[in-house]
C-alpha cells in the first residue's frame, strides 16, 4: 500500500431524497417523503460511532477527517438540523485536518439563500452545483426542475458565499449540437469564477425512465465519434480557460482538484454513512486487505436498521485480485496514472496486452507510473477490459 491512501481519511454522507427522479439517474435517490429528524440524526449518529470502532480495530488513525462530502440524492434539500448534527459530530468524533474540504451538492431548484449562508456558517466550504445544462430545451429534455435563471441566481448566490465552486454538467447526449455545448460551456466560464467542474457525457443505465425510452425506440445513443468530437472540444476550450483536466471527467483551476474524490481513485480510506452509502477500509493486519461496508439502500429500513445500533447490510473483506482491479480501474481514470506499487499481484495485468497499448501510444510506463495517454481517457473502458487479465 502506498504512502497516500494510508494518510487520507474522508467521509461520504448520503441524503437520499430529491425533489423528483430524473429520467437518467440510477443513483439511490428518491422523491421526497416526510421525515422525523432526530430519528435520522440518531441513525448518522451510530454509523458514525460504528465506524470510529471499525477504523480503530483496524489500526486506523481515526482522528484527522481530510474531506467530508454530503452527496444525493439532493443534499441542499437535507434539513440544516442534520447537517448541523453530523458536521458536529463528526468534529468531536474524528477531529477536522486544518484544510479540510467539505463539499455539498446544491441543485438549483432545490436550495435557499439562506441555507447557503447557513451551511457556510457551519463548515462547508465547497459547494457542487448540479447545473446539468445552461440550455432550457436540454434540461426539460434532461427531466431538470430548473432553468437557466435559476441556475443563475443560484451561481451568483454561491459566488457570493464561497471560494470553491464546482459545477456538473451532462452533455453528449443524441440531438444535442456541438456549438450549443460550446456556446453554452463558454458563457458558464465567461460569466463565473468557478474553480471546478465535471463534464459528464449521458449514459443511459438500467433501471431508469431513459432505458425504457430507449428499449421502446424513443431516445437514440449517440454515435461514438461524435461523443469523441464532444469530448476532444470541450477538453480545448478547458484548456483555454486554464482548467486542468485531471480525471476523465473532471477539471480543475490550479489547487483546486476534489480532495475527496482524489482520495476514492487512489483507493484510499473513507467512511460511508447513510442509505446505500458504502465506505472502504485497508485493515492494516498482516494481510493488508481492504474491507468494503454497505450500507441498506432503502431509506426507510436503513433508518429503522441504524436507529438502535449501527447494521451494516453488508461487510466484505474484498478478496485480493478484486481489489487490485479496483485500485487499477480508479487509479487509471486519473491522468496522473497509478505507481505500480499501488497493485499487489501483477498478474492481473496482461503485460502482452500492455505492451501493445504501449506501443500503440494509448497507454504510458514510466516511472513506476501507469497511464493512459490523454487523447485516448475516452476510451478507458475498453483499454481496462483489454489490459485486465479475465
Ligand atoms: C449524485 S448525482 C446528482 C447530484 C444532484 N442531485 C443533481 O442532480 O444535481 C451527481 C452527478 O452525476 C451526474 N449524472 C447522474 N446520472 C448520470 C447519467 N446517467 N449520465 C451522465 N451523468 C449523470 C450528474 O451530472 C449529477 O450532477
Ligand atoms: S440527478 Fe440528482 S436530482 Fe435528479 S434524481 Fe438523481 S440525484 Fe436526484
Amino acid at each position: 500500500m502506498n504512502k497516500y491512501n494510508q494518510n487520507l481519511l474522508s467521509l461520504y454522507v448520503h441524503w437520499p431524497y430529491c425533489e423528483s427522479k430524473c429520467p437518467y439517474c440510477d443513483f439511490n435517490s428518491h422523491v421526497n417523503e416526510k421525515i422525523n429528524i432526530n430519528d435520522w440524526i440518531q441513525s448518522y449518529k451510530n454509523q458514525l460511532f460504528a465506524m470510529k470502532d471499525e477504523l480503530i480495530e483496524n489500526n486506523i488513525n481515526f482522528r484527522h477527517l481530510d474531506t467530508i462530502f454530503f452527496g444525493g440524492g439532493t443534499p441542499s434539500l437535507m434539513p440544516l438540523k442534520i447537517v448541523e448534527s453530523i458536521m458536529d459530530l463528526s468534529k468531536e468524533i474524528f477531529g477536522f485536518k486544518k484544510d479540510i474540504e467539505i463539499t455539498l451538492e446544491a441543485n438549483p431548484s432545490s436550495y435557499e439563500n439562506k441555507k447557503f449562508i447557513k451551511f457556510k456558517q457551519i463548515g462547508i466550504n465547497r459547494v457542487s452545483i448540479g447545473a446539468q445544462s445552461l440550455n432550457n430545451n436540454y434540461l426539460k429534455f434532461l427531466g431538470r426542475l430548473h432553468n437557466i435563471k435559476d441556475i443563475n441566481i443560484a451561481l451568483n448566490d454561491a459566488s457570493e458565499i464561497f471560494e470553491n465552486i464546482s459545477v456538473d454538467l451532462i452533455y453528449a447526449f443524441y440531438g444535442q449540437k456541438i456549438h450549443d455545448w460550446t456556446n453554452e460551456l463558454e458563457s458558464l466560464l465567461n460569466t463565473y469564477n468557478l474553480q471546478h467542474l465535471s463534464l459528464y457525457q449521458l449514459t443511459i443505465e438500467e433501471g431508469t425512465k431513459f432505458f425504457k425510452d430507449h428499449k421502446n425506440g424513443k431516445i437514440k445513443l449517440i454515435d461514438n465519434d461524435i461523443a469523441a468530437k464532444f469530448y476532444e472540444i470541450s477538453n480545448k476550450i478547458l484548456n483555454n480557460y486554464e482548467f486542468i483536466k485531471y480525471e476523465v471527467s473532471n477539471y480543475a483551476k490550479k489547487g483546486f482538484k476534489c480532495k475527496h474524490n482524489l482520495n476514492y481513485w487512489n483507493s484510499g480510506n473513507w467512511i460511508g454513512v447513510g442509505p446505500g452509502a458504502y465506505g472502504r477500509l485497508w485493515s492494516l493486519g498482516e494481510n493488508k486487505s481492504r474491507i468494503e461496508y454497505q450500507n441498506f439502500k432503502n431509506p426507510k429500513t436503513w433508518l429503522f436498521k441504524n436507529l438502535k445500533q449501527s447494521e451494516f447490510e453488508r461487510v466484505t473483506k474484498l478478496n485480493s485480485k478484486i481489489s487490485d482491479i479496483d485500485t487499477l480501474t480508479m487509479g487509471l481514470r486519473l491522468f496522473d496514472g497509478i505507481k505500480i506499487s499501488m497493485i499487489k499481484n501483477l498478474s492481473i495485468i496482461n503485460f502482452k496486452s500492455l505492451k501493445e497499448l504501449e506501443n500503440k501510444k494509448i497507454i504510458s510506463f514510466k516511472d513506476e507510473t501507469l497511464k493512459v495517454n490523454k487523447k485516448h481517457m475516452i476510451k478507458l473502458n475498453s483499454i481496462l477490459d483489454f489490459l485486465i487479465n479475465p
